[in-house]
């Protein structure tokens, strides 16, 4: 059985940004459809008890296997973007981020706009993501439910631009969400856990 892990905060910890009534459906409904959707597909197979990674990877592109593939990647994003996020979060990162933003980006303010104009940019739904590849940070956006790691690169942050992660905040604004959760939630101390 997967289930809903918690969230790392309390409800209304990412206001104004993101609101406890976002929350109540991004989490509570939407997230948990997904947790809810997956159970009822494996129930019986060799899935119930593979990890997350397992089933996204093998299904990852496969027609036949598209609602697997979809509710597990959903899962694993979302769980990914509650912890890319905390209250007081954002701007610059310190120690070896730092170093790797100016050596890929070249510099702050042109990694905050590349993250910016990439992710505001995917058409429709997606994600937006920082990642390493390699040597060197780059900046990808993902459609529907689709993940990096499938194609060897190691996701650091990922912001969500499903218009349920925005629409009751910011209604069609999608670059206001983006720029607000650049400046003042990207959880940093969670993309160092992640380079390792
Ligand atoms: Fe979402």
């Amino acid at each position: 059985m997967f289930t809903l892990p918690p969230l790392p905060y309390a409800d209304n910890a990412l206001e104004p940004v993101i609101s406890a009534n976002t929350i109540s459906f991004h989490y509570g409904k939407h997230h948990k459809t997904y947790v809810d959707n997956l159970n009822n597909l494996v129930k019986g197979t060799d899935y119930e008890s593979a990890t997350l990674e397992k089933i996204i990877t093998e299904t990852a592109g496969k027609a036949d296997k598209a609602p697997l593939f979809n509710n597990a990647a959903q899962i694993w994003n979302h769980t990914f973007y509650w912890n890319s996020l905390k209250a007081g979060g954002g701007g610059k990162p310190a120690g070896k981020l730092m170093e790797l933003i100016d050596s890929s980006f070249g510099g702050y303010d042109n990694f905050k706009k590349e993250l910016s104009a990439t992710t505001v940019s995917q058409f429709g739904s997606g994600w937006g993501w920082l990642v390493q590849d390699g040597s060197a940070l780059k900046i990808v956006k993902t459609p529907n439910a689709e993940v990096p790691f499938t194609k060897g690169q190691k996701p650091l942050l990922t912001i969500d631009v499903w218009e349920h992660a925005y629409y009751l905040d910011h209604q069609n604004k999608r670059a206001a969400y983006v720029d607000a959760v650049i400046d003042k939630l990207l959880n940093w101390e969670f993309a160092a856990q992640n380079l390792g």
